[in-house]
């Protein structure tokens, strides 16, 4: 079957950044020449001390090493906030919507940013946070958000942000695993008419903590919240501190943030992010991707907690000096208007949200859409998992109203800004498909097995990367050989992204999903291993294995297979136990969708897991089990089939 290709109108062509001519050339001098293409981006930026040092990087498991820019000198703060002070002072940085809208929307111009950002900068200090310090974030999508992690950028302190929603189990191990001196919090989160404790589950939290960890609270509700003698009223503070603050310069490969993200085994790990390369990075992506212009209002529906916020919420944007929307509510709260009359209301350019709120959306009906004028809408953009055409086309057709490119942007967090999108202005686009490497990326179809480089253009396997861009990870927060045994080892002299790969006749990307035990839920990456961690701390629980199944609204949702321990008596009040102490111990979004008692599991002989027999019944495609042979107990299988979940 032939694809659905959409061209870029002439409008879109004329208005871009970039068209197709200017993007094979850039492209072209992109791989050819990196030091010469990334010295002439660096000047995006403004720098203390320029960079002459470019790009010094191997790729060699054993001795992965990744530089970019590496002697020169800057402060992202000052790139995100100072240097717009003396042409854009008044103009709206961030447009900040509450999760309610009968309270008033924020508009914080550059010049307020600035001071705030000092303020809370100079709080930083007092509180004997400085250069390379922790500080861990914990909260609501609200503008302090932003205002903690460029007041950490200004003095040269680490932030770690933690989503909102994780639990305070989770909260506790990455602020220990960070070694962080100071938390920041609010006293509430709310978020779709209802509000989380955040203080409170920080208190939670910092019981397994070092009791010198301070913890600094915004008031957001002014909800009754306890305050122990570690706690400082941020909001207070900040009004009393002064509202300068010299920014500190740093070195171009100085940790900008960590943020913690899910692997197929272990813990989290905590990925660092340094300040030039990531910066450079992120401000291009954003300009080209959403072919960003003066006056646009550009708004990213993400969490600050996830690497989209960081990159497409405040340093791209602000970098830039664009007008970036923040958004502390959710899709379908009061109604599943609330994404289009925010849009009406603030007269947004250009969209950017996830393909799961889009089929959740979806699902309500066109008439929450087209009872919103969305004529000021340029360009749509999805993140975070394969978008399916039906979704797609719903996207382009009711939301875009076949005016606006989609710009399926395929990233990660281990990539600090997009690897493979279509450009506005250069490319087509397809229902589905990523399409065409951004500048410097040089993406690679692998053979699963032998690892070697597919060559013909049609080509099915694994994707890696060839060569690094300045917005990659450096190495995974105090675990290096961490680093180098995730991302390099398994295929030599690349970096692996975890991700299944099609390229198609046109040579366009299409992404197909993770090959590892990393599952993507609402677009939110999560490791089957986490899962099974938690429902094995549970007593009654003797052994666990988590797989993912086709979700109609979250991409993947959540299979477990439990194994109780003996004498234990399996009922549905206990599966809603389990899924409650999930919940609790990672947060809601890692409960669990199906359970499936399990008298046992199919394991080798050897006592391997054999997950692909459990991911082929959880996925109701049990008809093709492939070899089983070296199963210890075949019978097993036969119960998991009988007693499946997803029958659908
Ligand atoms: O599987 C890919 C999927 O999300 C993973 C990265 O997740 P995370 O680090 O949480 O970052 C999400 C936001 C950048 C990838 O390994 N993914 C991300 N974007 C796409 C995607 N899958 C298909 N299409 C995309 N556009």
């Amino acid at each position: 079957m032939k694809d659905t290709v959409y061209e870029p109108s002439d409008a879109t062509v004329s208005r871009a950044h970039v068209d197709h001519a200017r993007y094979a050339e850039m492209y072209a001098r992109s791989v050819e020449d990196p030091e010469g293409f990334w010295a002439e981006e660096a000047k995006r930026l403004d720098w203390r001390r320029a960079p002459t040092r470019i790009k010094d990087v191997d790729f060699t498991h054993g001795s992965v090493s990744i530089k970019w820019f590496e002697d020169g000198t800057l402060n992202v703060a000052e790139n995100c906030v100072d240097r717009h002070l003396a042409t854009r002072a008044e103009q709206t940085a961030i447009l900040w919507e509450p999760d309610d809208p009968e309270e008033p929307a924020q508009a914080i111009t550059y010049r307020e940013l600035h001071e705030n950002v000092c303020r809370m900068a100079n709080v930083l200090k007092d509180h004997g946070v400085g250069r390379g310090d922790r500080v861990v974030l914990y909260l609501p999508m609200i503008p302090e958000a932003a205002y903690a992690m460029l007041a950490c950028a200004r003095i040269g302190a680490i932030h770690s942000v933690v989503f909102a929603g994780f639990s305070p189990d989770a909260l506790g191990q990455r602020i220990n695993g960070c070694g962080a001196k100071v938390v920041i919090t609010a006293d509430e989160a709310p978020r779709g008419g209802r509000k989380t404790a955040l203080k409170s589950n920080t208190d939670k939290a910092l019981i397994h903590c070092d009791d010198r960890v301070k913890c600094l609270v915004v008031k957001r509700t002014g909800g009754q919240t306890t305050w122990t003698g570690q706690d400082v009223d941020l909001t207070a503070a900040m009004r009393d501190a002064a509202t300068d603050c010299p920014a500190e310069e740093m070195g171009a490969e100085d940790p900008l943030f960590i943020l913690y993200t899910s692997g197929s085994t272990g813990q989290p790990k905590g990925v660092v992010h340094t300040s030039g390369g990531y910066l450079v990075y992120a401000a291009m992506t954003h300009e080209i991707t959403f072919d960003v212009h003066d006056g646009d209002i550009y708004w990213c529906t993400a969490d600050v907690g996830w690497v989209t916020g960081h990159s497409y919420i405040v340093y791209g944007p602000l970098a830039n000096g664009s007008t970036t929307r923040m958004f502390e509510g959710v899709p379908t709260w009061p109604s599943a208007s609330r994404f289009w009359q925010v849009c009406e209301k603030h007269a947004v350019t250009q969209f950017y949200t996830a393909p799961t709120a889009i089929r959740a959306l979806m699902g309500q009906g066109d008439a929450y859409v087209t009872g919103s004028d969305l004529s000021s809408l340029r360009i749509l953009g999805t993140v975070g998992e394969p978008i399916n055409p039906e979704a797609w086309a719903w996207y382009n057709d009711v939301v875009g109203q076949n005016r606006c490119p989609i710009v399926d942007t395929y990233w990660q967090t281990e990539t600090g800004g997009h690897l493979i999108t279509p450009l506005p202005g250069a490319h087509a686009t397809k229902p589905g498909a990523a399409m065409q490497p951004f500048f410097g990326v040089r993406p690679v179809v692998l053979e699963p097995e032998s690892g070697k480089e597919i060559d013909d253009t049609e080509a099915s396997g694994v994707l890696a990367f060839a060569d690094s861009w300045p917005g990659q990870m450096r190495t995974v927060w105090g675990d290096h050989e961490r680093f180098e045994n995730t991302y390099f080892q398994q295929y030599k002299g690349y970096y692996f992204s975890g991700d299944g790969c099609r390229r198609d006749a046109d040579g366009d990307y299409w992404i197909t999903g993770r090959v590892d035990d990393v599952i993507n839920v609402s677009g939110h990456r999560m490791g089957t291993a986490e899962v099974e961690s938690a429902l094995v701390a549970h007593e009654k629980v003797a052994e666990a294995a988590v797989v993912g199944y086709p979700h109609d609204v979250k991409g993947q949702g959540i299979y477990c297979y439990v194994t109780l321990m003996t004498g234990v008596e399996a009922s549905d009040e206990l599966k809603k136990e389990l899924q409650t102490w999930v919940r609790q111990e990672i947060g809601p979004i890692a409960k669990p969708d199906l359970i499936q008692w399990a008298p046992g599991l199919p394991k080798t002989r050897s006592g391997k897991i054999m997950r692909r027999i459990l991911r082929k019944i959880a996925e109701n495609d049990y008809g093709s089990l492939g070899d089983t042979s070296t199963l210890a107990d075949p019978a097993v299988v036969d119960d998991l089939i009988e007693n499946r979940q997803n029958k659908g």
